[in-house]
């Protein structure tokens, strides 16, 4: 059968969550946002006081880590550790940096590999991140890999932040989008890198309803919809 999932990466700002959730819509898939669940992962570091950096600290709070994934009845996907819902905790700047920290564990990949790719198992499904093309669901059936300038995906991320209340810096954000693209891109286990089979989409100059109409338009002409 032909296999619809569609994969979307890229690095932090680059509008991959607003647009999968929109193309989902479109589509009737499922939108999977996995860096919320790396994001979960880093909260429980915080929580308990462990370095998301050291594997020796990291590893053993995976044995008893009670991470649930739910959709609402607005179709909204909510994140729940130790059964308490932490969507909004997980938003939290600082939880960025931490959640790239513990993904660049291997151990922390491997465990949460099978969890991303049981939400593909029984739906079409939108999923973005940043390895989603090239470990996480290489049979997509489209895959696209989002881009735009740093201080485009910056000027973005302060808006965003601003709106939900919270500090933000235009050049610190910067300096941590930047920081977070050199170390997503060069860790060892499955770095941010653009499928040899995707589909580049370039948002800078492009607004969302604009990156939402090319998407739709990918999308269109791969499944013949
Ligand atoms: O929304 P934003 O792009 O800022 O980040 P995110 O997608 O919520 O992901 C947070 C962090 O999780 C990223 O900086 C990545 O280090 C990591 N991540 C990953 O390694 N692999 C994924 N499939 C998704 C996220
Ligand atoms: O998930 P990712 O970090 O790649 O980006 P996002 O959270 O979807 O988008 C970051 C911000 O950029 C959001 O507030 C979007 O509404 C906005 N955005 C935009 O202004 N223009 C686009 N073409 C895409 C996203």
């Amino acid at each position: 059968m032909e296999n619809r999932s569609i994969a979307i990466d890229g690095p932090a700002g680059a509008g991959k969550s607003t647009l999968a959730r929109a193309l989902a819509k479109e589509m009737g898939y499922l939108y999977v946002d996995t860096g919320a669940i790396y994001r979960t992962v880093a909260l429980r570091c915080k929580q308990v006081g462990a370095d998301p950096s050291d594997p020796e600290q990291v590893a053993p709070l995976l044995e008893g880590l009670d991470l649930r994934m739910a959709y609402g009845e607005d179709g909204v996907q909510h994140m729940y550790l130790s059964g308490e819902d932490v969507s909004e905790d997980i938003r939290h700047h600082e939880i960025s940096g931490m959640a790239s920290q513990v993904a660049a564990l291997p151990q922390v990949r491997a465990f949460l590999l099978d969890f991303q790719r049981r939400q593909a198992r029984d739906h079409d499904v939108v999923m973005d991140g940043r390895d989603i093309g090239t470990v996480v669901l290489p049979q997509a059936g489209l895959k696209v890999f989002l881009t735009a300038s740093p201080e485009t995906r910056a000027r973005r991320r302060c808006l965003e932040l601003e709106m939900r209340g919270q500090k933000a810096e235009f050049f610190d954000i910067l300096h941590d989008i930047q920081q977070r693209d050199y170390q997503d891109a060069h860790r060892e286990v499955a770095p941010l890198r653009q499928a040899e089979d995707a589909v580049p989409l370039d948002t800078t100059h492009l607004d969302q309803k604009q990156s939402l109409e090319a998407l739709v338009e990918l999308a269109k002409g791969r499944f013949s919809l």
